[in-house]
């Protein structure tokens, strides 16, 4: 069968590490659940790449994070309680429903591409709202392009407009030897080797195209193995782009200094950032970008993929319950595509 929804009531305190020290992730709880139902009327958003937008959007984006922050604590829409989301999701908060022992993980599996899409579709709708713009889009982190002089379009450092310290756009908690110019490593493992950018640029590039093209030539190898009701990961496993770059770039971001890797280095805290959400929409972007390149590149069939469940608030603080189903035609029901640049890792085969 596949993953139910969880019942807020039987939400517990979340593991730091499993295990380990425990938080407090718990969303309000509401009685009243609506059922998702794509609004097809509403106009198409395009998500910009970050290292790309106007003055003007960014002005935007920041008043719209600002208004985010400034939310009391309580309220689903705060940016409190939305990286609690992922804390909950993520770090065993939740009982599956029927399988008391038995927490919800939405990673390493079929269900980290779904679960994510939609996490990013209620932040972005929750921003708008507070600026009053249904048009808002997310930025992506352009990581799987280089900043270089010749490839104009790309971007392997974080993002300018997220390391302003008086932009709501700022966390305080990453790695200091991370920032730009310093180009990410797609494949950090925890410890720095010092190579030229070139080098850097190289390896990166060949990362992006073993784990979107050779070493991903099925929804299998893509997406992650089946996590069905009833399942720990034990059985399951992550798919190409989330082990790598995904969960590489959340290492290389976190800050070294802090316990657990704080904010990007652990799933409890990683939505604290809103670098979060630009990493996000980019490994999102490959979801999209994968399903062009041919052969066995198309979205699983298996209704236990299709009708698993999640819930999330929506921009009006309702409880809105919907199925992975809902999220695999973005365009169309979800009503947002991306900004196109350049995909340099496509033809360059190592
Ligand atoms: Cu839910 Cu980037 O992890």
């Amino acid at each position: 069968d596949p993953l139910a929804a969880p019942d807020l009531t039987t939400c517990k305190l979340a593991e730091i590490t499993t295990g380990g020290e425990t938080v407090e992730c718990c969303p309000p709880v509401s009685t009243k659940i609506k059922i998702f139902t794509p609004d097809t009327s509403i106009q198409l958003r395009t998500r910009p790449a970050a290292q790309l937008v106007t003055d003007e959007y960014l002005a935007k984006f920041k008043k719209a994070q600002a208004l985010m922050r400034a939310l009391p604590e309580d309220d689903p829409r705060s940016m409190v309680q939305q990286a609690k989301v992922h804390c909950a999701y993520c770090n065993d908060a939740y009982p599956q429903v029927g399988f008391p022992d038995i927490d919800i993980q939405v990673h390493f599996s079929w269900l980290f591409f779904p679960f994510h899409r939609m996490y990013l579709y209620f932040y972005e709708r929750i921003l708008g709202k507070l600026i009053d713009d249904p048009t808002f889009a997310l930025p992506y982190w352009n990581w799987d392009s280089p900043d270089g002089m010749f490839i104009l379009s790309g971007c392997f450092p974080i993002p300018d407009i997220y390391t302003d310290t008086t932009s709501p756009l700022y966390d305080q908690y990453r790695n200091a030897a991370h920032q730009p110019p310093v180009l990410a490593d797609l494949g950090y493992g925890g410890t720095d080797d010092d190579v030229d950018d070139q080098t850097r640029t190289d390896e990166n590039l060949a990362i992006m195209y073993r784990q979107m093209v050779s070493g991903a030539k099925t929804p299998d190898l893509f997406f992650g193995h089946e996590y069905r009701a009833g399942d720990t990961t034990t059985s399951s496993y992550a798919g190409t782009i989330e082990n790598s770059p995904h969960n590489n770039l959340h290492l290389w971001c976190g800050d070294p200094n802090q316990t657990n890797g704080e904010d990007m280095g652990n799933f409890y805290s990683a939505g604290r950032d809103p670098l979060f959400y630009a990493h996000h929409c980019n490994v999102d972007r490959m979801w999209n970008i994968w399903k062009t390149l041919g052969g066995k590149r198309k979205d699983p069939t298996d209704t236990d993929w299709l009708d698993a469940e999640f819930l999330f608030y929506d921009e009006n603080a309702e409880l809105v319950k919907c199925k992975v189903r809902d999220s695999i035609h973005p365009e169309k029901d979800l009503r947002y595509t991306y900004e196109p640049v350049n995909v340099p890792w496509l033809f360059t085969k190592p």
